[in-house]
């Protein structure tokens, strides 16, 4: 809230009556975007099987191409292994007379062979077309090629470009571009060593349907591979859906929590680590709603409490009257009211800080020291028959300050529920495991049903002392500074027997 000057108006007019100018609310932090886990543990399963089934993919390609090289390779070798058989026997099987011409021998050769529908064998007689030594025009008689009856896909011996390209090419092996596709070739040449003109023998091989298979198979993969990637992420978008379906409604309830209504809880289903974190948020929301109860009853009791004293110094006030005495009396009377609420309000503030981890601070103690300090401070409490009963030797690990806090408060209650002249014994001891330290009144005592109850705060017990009217927050603080100590207070009592509040504070202890 801040003291501003409305805009618009006089300055002197603004300085006789300032304008409060009450900020709205501030503009909430820019909030980071955020991205759904379900969206995420998506993504994650899609690109992974992405990435496998590319890889499939792409293997398996490579393999059905590799087979395709394979089988290639293979039917030229074959041919051309076949034919240098044939050549070198170098007679004609019919007639078993040898071969005198290329031209025979190639015509021969080629009767008897009947390629596969993707294969061309020719032969070719004399020099390439378009060769220097060529002719040029139409192949001289005996010249030019020789083709066996069936039909390829694409005659390329008929084509002299072509025809020139693979008997010119530098390497007896390659591949020509068709119009039916691809041709990888294998070209041998013919000589033989009584005739002049020599040949060559080719084998052509069209790649096209082989390579048709393999796209069509790659393409199968792939469409395959899409639809299982859809599948795929189909099912992760289902299962994170399923699985985080606990945590967002964790998140809902946390939404919804506030300081009002902390009733809401999480149904828990299932036994895996996120209905453990449900389980975990629903007892975090029992301990804050218990937290946040405690809280409310506490303000309210305090609240209750201090009205009590208000209300007495109020009736005294309004009753005062104006002679002096009556006036110092209702002085006195007010101001020992006032004194008790002020007790009352540094109890409950004691009473709060016991809440916050530093409400103790342990450190070793001289426990005769500490014993023999309380001895001297409870004395100035009342006029009793003061009794230091025993001191402990060595040193405890404890807040000296708290504990003896802790003591004179039962000192005080010692002091309030006997007479004077009372026997009032303390002590302090240590045993294997404790620090003791003790009063032991010789008063009313306290009924066995009433032992538990009076260490609540704002809790007075039943039959005791009507006349002083302790706030009940006394024992409430003794059993808070043991806690604070890890240790506890007993407590033994019984009706005409006396009482005996006993502090007991662990030697070794892990302080909260
Ligand atoms: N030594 C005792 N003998 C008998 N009754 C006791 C004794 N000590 C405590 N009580 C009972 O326990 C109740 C709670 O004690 P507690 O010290 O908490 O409050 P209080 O003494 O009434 O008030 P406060 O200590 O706040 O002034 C007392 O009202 C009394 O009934
Ligand atoms: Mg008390």
């Amino acid at each position: 809230m801040t003291t501003e000057s409305a805009p618009g108006t006089d300055a002197s007019d603004t300085a006789l009556f300032p304008t409060m100018v009450l900020r709205g609310p501030l503009p909430e932090p820019r909030q980071r975007r955020r991205i759904p886990a379900r969206l995420l543990i998506t993504a994650w399963v899609v690109l992974l099987m992405a990435a496998v089934l590319a890889l499939v993919t792409v293997i398996t390609w490579r393999a059905v191409d590799a087979k395709v090289g394979e089988r290639v390779d293979r039917a030229l070798n074959q041919e051309i292994g076949e034919f240098q058989e044939f050549a070198q026997a170098g007679t004609d099987p019919e007639s078993g007379a040898p071969f005198t011409d290329v031209p025979t021998l190639l015509s021969a050769y080629l009767a008897h062979q009947y390629p596969d529908d993707s294969e061309i064998l020719f032969g070719w007689v004399g020099d390439a077309p378009g060769s220097a030594h060529g002719t040029g025009g139409p192949p001289a008689d005996g010249d030019g090629r020789i083709r066996q009856g069936q039909e390829p896909p694409f005659d390329l011996s008929a084509e002299p470009d072509m025809v020139a390209e693979i008997l010119g090419a530098p390497d007896a092996r390659g591949r020509t571009q068709t119009p039916a596709g691809t041709v990888e070739w294998q070209r041998i040449r013919v000589v033989l060593p009584d005739e002049g003109a020599d040949g060559w023998f080719v084998i052509g091989y069209f790649t096209q349907e082989d390579r048709e298979v393999v796209a069509s198979t790659t393409g199968t993969v792939a469409l395959v591979s899409a639809v299982g990637l859809l599948a795929a992420a189909t099912a992760a978008w289902w299962v994170a859906g399923r699985v985080l379906a606990p945590v967002r409604l964790v998140r809902q309830a946390a939404a919804h929590i506030t300081e009002e209504d902390l009733t809401r809880r999480i149904a828990v289903s299932g036994r895996d680590d996120i209905a453990a974190l449900a389980e975990q948020f629903n007892s975090m929301l029992d301990r804050l709603e218990g937290a946040f109860t405690e809280q409310r009853r506490f303000v309210d009791d305090a609240g209750h409490e201090l009205r009590t004293p208000i209300t007495i110094v109020r009736g005294h006030l309004e009753l005062m009257g104006d002679g002096p005495d009556e006036r110092r009396e209702v002085v006195r009377l007010v101001t020992d009211e006032l004194d008790r609420m002020g007790r009352i309000v540094e109890d409950l503030l004691l009473l709060a800080k016991a809440q916050q981890p530093d409400f103790v601070r342990a450190a070793p103690v001289s426990l005769a020291e500490l014993t023999s300090d309380i001895d001297a401070n409870v004395r100035r409490l009342g006029d009793r028959d003061w009794r230091l009963e025993s001191v402990a030797e060595g040193h405890g690990d404890l807040d000296a300050q708290r504990v003896a806090q802790a003591v004179v408060q039962l000192a005080a209650n010692a002091v309030r529920h006997t007479e004077p002249g009372s026997a009032v014994r303390i002590g302090s001891a240590l045993d294997r495991d404790h620090v003791l330290f003790w009063v032991a009144d010789q008063g009313p005592g306290i009924p066995a049903e009433e032992h538990g109850r009076i260490f609540e705060r704002f809790s007075r017990g039943g039959g005791s002392a009507r006349g002083d009217r302790g706030a009940g927050l006394g024992l409430a603080i003794v059993r808070a500074i043991a806690e604070a100590h890890q240790g506890r207070v007993d407590l033994r009592s019984a009706p005409g027997a006396g009482s005996t509040f006993t502090l007991v504070i662990p030697r070794r202890k892990e302080l909260a």
